[in-house]
C-alpha cells in the first residue's frame, strides 16, 4: 500500500480539528500513537453512543493542539484498504506559519479549509501561497461547513470561483473543489445526499486517487549529503546519510564536493550487511577508492552531473519570528547537512498574500514572504528548490537565541563573485608584521556612548606609539564622517557600520597593524562576526563598562539629554538595546578606574598576550 501525505490549512475556526477527527475517526483503520487513544475512546462507544465519542475525539485533538500550539505540527495516521495517510494538522493562527511550513515541507498535497459563511481569509491565501511555494503540487479546496449553509450551491461556486482568480495569480496550477460538511460527515468518506448537485468525489476517495510517485526521487543523478564520517577506529573510512536523490551502486563514479575531486565508490554498507544497490529514502554508507577530502556538509554526487557549490544566491524567505530580518547581520544557515554563516540583503520585495502584488520591503516581519539575495561566508552545495528539497531548502537560525527565524528556497546562484577571483599577493601579512616586529591585533572597545572608549582609545594608542609599535585607532565618530556617512542609527545601518569597520580592521592588521577601534558596537552578534574575521586570538574585546546612569549623568555630548527630551531616536540605551559582552577579553570598570588607569591595564593585557 502507498502513503499519501497531507497538510491541513486554513484559518482558525475553519474546522480542522472536526475533518481531521472525522477521516480518522470513519476511517476506522487508525494506526500508531492514534491507537491507543483511540482503544480509550472506544470503551466509552458502548455506553455513549458514536455521536459523543466523535466529539471526544475532535475536544482531544482541539485541546492537545492549544497546549502544543507553539511547539510544532502533529502528525496524524490513518489508512483505507486502498492507502496509509499521514495528516500533518498545523495550528492556524497568524503567528503558526512556522508550523505550517515544517508540516507542508514532506506532504505531496494540501487540503485547504475555508469556511463556507466566511468564504476565503488572508490566512487561506497566505497558507495556498505558502504551500505552492514549498512546491505542494496537489491542492484541495475543502470548502466546509455546507450544512452551516443549507448545502447552497451558489455559496461554494462563488468561493470555488473566488480561489480560481487567486490560483492563478500565485501560480498555483490546478486544484480540486470539494463542498463538505466534517460535523455531518458530508461528502468526507462517503457522497452525500445532501449535495446532490455535487457530481465530483469526496474528500477521502479523491485524496485516495491522487498521485503519488514515490519513485520520482530515485530517478534523479545521485546525491548523498554526508551527515557522518565513521573514524578509521570503526573499522574503515566510511561516508554516512540519507540518499536524496537517485541510485548508487559499488563501482560508480562520484564527485565529492564543494572540493571536486572524483573518485568511485567502493563498498555500499548498511547495518545489515553490504548491498548491490540503494537509493533515494536508504541511509547508508559509502567507502570510496581514494583518499578524498570530505566531512560532513561534504555532498557525493553522480561524477557525470554534479550539483552546483556557490555563496551567493537569490531566494524566497519566509519570515517566521517576532524580531523582523536584520540584513547585514550574520545568521547560521543550514541546507541539509551543511551549516554556513550567511547575510541577507534587504528584500527584492514582499510579497503581499492577499493580492500578490510585489511590494518595496526594507526587512520582512513575522510571516514575511519574499524575495533576497543572500551571501554566504563559504560555498554551499545546492541545487535549486524546485529540483531538490534536500539541497535547495534552507532554514536560518539566530546565532544567540538559536531560534530558527526564517526558511527558504534557493532560486538560483548569483554570478557576481564568480568571476572576481583572490589576488595572491606576494608580500604576506606575516611578512608585514615581520617587517614592523610586531604582532597584528584589533583591540576592540565596545560600551555606552559616554563610557569614556574614544578617550581610553586615545590613550592605548599613545602608550603603544611611545613603546614604538605601529598602530592605528578607528573612532566611531570619525568614521561616520568619512566611510560611513552614509549610515545612521538604525539596527540595520548600526550592523552595516560595524560590518565595514571590521572589515577595515581586518585589512590593517592583515597590514601588520596594531588596530584599536573606539565604537559602541551594541550587538553580541557584530562583534563575533568581526572576530571570526580574524585570525583566532587577534580580536580582543575590551568591555568600557558605565553603568547607564553614571554615563548619562556624565553625558560629554549633551546627547542623552536630548535623547530623554525624544529629539534624538534610537539612542543606545535610551530606545536602542545594548548587549554587553558576557566574556570580554578584557574589561575596565570607568566607575572606579580613572581613563590613565584603564588604558594602562589594557595596554598590559594586550602585551602579555603577546
Ligand atoms: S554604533 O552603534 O554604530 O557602534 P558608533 O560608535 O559608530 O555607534 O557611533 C556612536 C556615536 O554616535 C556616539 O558616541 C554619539 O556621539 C553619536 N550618536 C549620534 N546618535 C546616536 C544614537 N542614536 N545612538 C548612539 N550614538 C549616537
Amino acid at each position: 500500500m502507498d502513503l499519501l501525505r497531507f497538510i491541513t490549512c486554513g484559518s482558525v475556526d475553519d474546522g480542522k480539528s472536526t475533518l481531521i477527527g472525522r477521516l480518522l475517526y470513519d476511517s476506522k483503520l487508525i494506526f500508531d500513537d492514534q491507537l491507543a487513544a483511540l482503544e480509550a475512546d472506544s470503551r466509552r462507544v458502548g455506553t455513549q453512543g458514536e455521536d459523543i465519542d466523535f466529539a471526544l475525539l475532535v475536544d482531544g485533538l482541539s485541546a492537545e493542539r492549544e497546549q502544543g500550539i507553539t511547539i510544532d505540527v502533529a502528525y496524524r495516521f490513518f489508512a483505507t484498504p486502498h492507502r496509509k495517510f499521514i495528516v500533518a494538522d498545523t495550528p492556524g493562527h497568524e503567528q503558526y506559519t512556522r508550523n505550517m511550513v515544517t508540516g507542508a515541507s514532506t506532504a505531496d498535497a494540501a487540503v485547504i479549509l475555508v469556511d463556507a459563511r466566511k468564504g476565503m481569509l488572508t490566512q487561506t491565501r497566505r497558507h495556498s501561497f505558502l504551500a505552492k511555494l514549498i512546491g505542494i503540487r496537489h491542492f484541495v479546496l475543502a470548502v466546509n461547513k455546507m450544512d452551516l449553509v443549507d448545502y447552497d450551491r451558489l455559496a461554494f461556486d462563488s468561493i470555488v470561483a473566488d480561489y480560481m482568480v487567486f490560483a492563478r495569480d500565485a501560480g498555483v496550477a490546478e486544484f480540486t473543489a470539494i463542498p463538505l460538511s466534517g460535523l455531518k460527515g458530508d461528502n468526507v468518506m462517503e457522497r452525500s445526499a445532501a449535495l446532490p448537485w455535487y457530481e465530483g468525489p469526496s474528500l477521502l476517495e479523491h485524496l485516495e486517487q491522487l498521485p503519488v510517485d514515490d519513485a520520482a526521487a530515485a530517478r534523479g543523478p545521485f546525491r548523498l549529503p554526508v551527515q557522518w564520517v565513521n573514524r578509521p577506529n570503526q573499522g574503515f573510512r566510511g561516508f554516512s546519510g540519507l540518499i536524496a536523490e537517485g541510485m548508487v551502486k559499488p563501482g560508480d563514479s562520484v564527485r565529492v564536493l564543494p572540493s571536486g575531486r572524483t573518485t568511485q565508490v567502493s563498498r555500499v554498507v548498511t547495518y545489515d550487511g553490504d548491498l548491490e544497490s540503494a537509493q533515494a529514502g536508504q541511509s547508508v554508507t559509502l567507502t570510496l577508492a581514494d583518499e578524498v577530502d570530505c566531512s560532513r556538509g561534504s555532498v557525493i554526487a553522480a561524477a557525470d552531473s554534479p550539483p552546483e557549490a556557490a555563496d551567493q544566491f537569490e531566494a524566497d524567505l519566509v519570515w517566521m519570528a517576532e524580531d523582523p530580518l536584520l540584513p547585514g547581520r550574520g545568521y547560521w544557515l543550514k541546507l541539509g547537512t551543511q551549516t554556513v554563516t550567511s547575510t541577507v540583503q534587504p528584500p527584492k520585495y514582499e510579497v503581499n498574500v492577499n493580492t500578490q502584488e510585489q511590494l518595496a520591503a526594507k526587512t520582512l516581519g513575522l510571516n514575511g514572504i519574499g524575495v533576497v539575495e543572500l551571501a554566504t561566508d563559504a560555498p554551499l552545495v545546492f541545487e535549486p528548490y524546485a529540483s531538490s528539497r534536500t539541497l535547495g531548502g534552507f532554514i536560518l537560525i539566530d546565532k544567540i537565541s538559536h531560534a530558527t527565524v526564517g526558511c527558504g528556497m534557493l532560486h538560483f546562484a548569483l554570478r557576481r563573485a564568480q568571476n572576481i577571483h583572490w589576488q595572491a599577493i606576494e608580500i604576506s601579512r606575516e611578512a608585514h608584521a615581520r617587517q614592523k616586529g610586531q604582532k597584528p591585533a584589533v583591540i576592540w572597545l565596545t560600551g555606552l556612548s559616554g563610557a569614556g572608549k574614544s578617550t581610553i582609545a586615545n590613550l592605548v594608542e599613545k602608550k603603544l606609539y611611545q613603546l614604538g609599535k605601529h598602530s592605528f585607532l578607528l573612532d566611531g565618530d570619525n568614521v561616520r564622517h568619512g566611510l560611513n556617512r552614509d549610515l545612521g542609527f538604525t539596527e540595520a545601518d548600526r550592523i552595516e557600520n560595524i560590518r565595514r569597520v571590521g572589515e577595515v580592521a581586518k585589512l590593517m592588521a592583515d597590514a601588520g597593524l596594531i588596530v584599536i577601534t573606539a565604537f559602541i558596537s551594541p550587538f553580541r552578534a557584530e562583534r563575533e562576526m568581526v572576530r571570526a574575521m580574524l585570525p583566532e586570538g587577534e580580536f580582543i574585546e575590551v568591555f568600557v563598562d558605565a553603568p547607564l546612569a553614571e554615563a548619562e549623568r556624565r553625558d560629554v555630548k549633551g546627547l542623552y539629554a536630548k535623547a530623554r527630551a525624544g529629539q534624538l531616536k534610537n539612542f543606545t540605551g535610551i530606545d536602542s538595546p545594548y548587549e554587553a559582552p558576557e566574556h570580554p577579553q578584557i574589561r575596565v570598570d570607568t566607575t572606579v578606574m580613572s581613563a590613565e588607569e584603564a588604558a594602562e591595564s589594557i595596554v598590559r593585557e594586550v602585551l602579555a598576550r603577546g
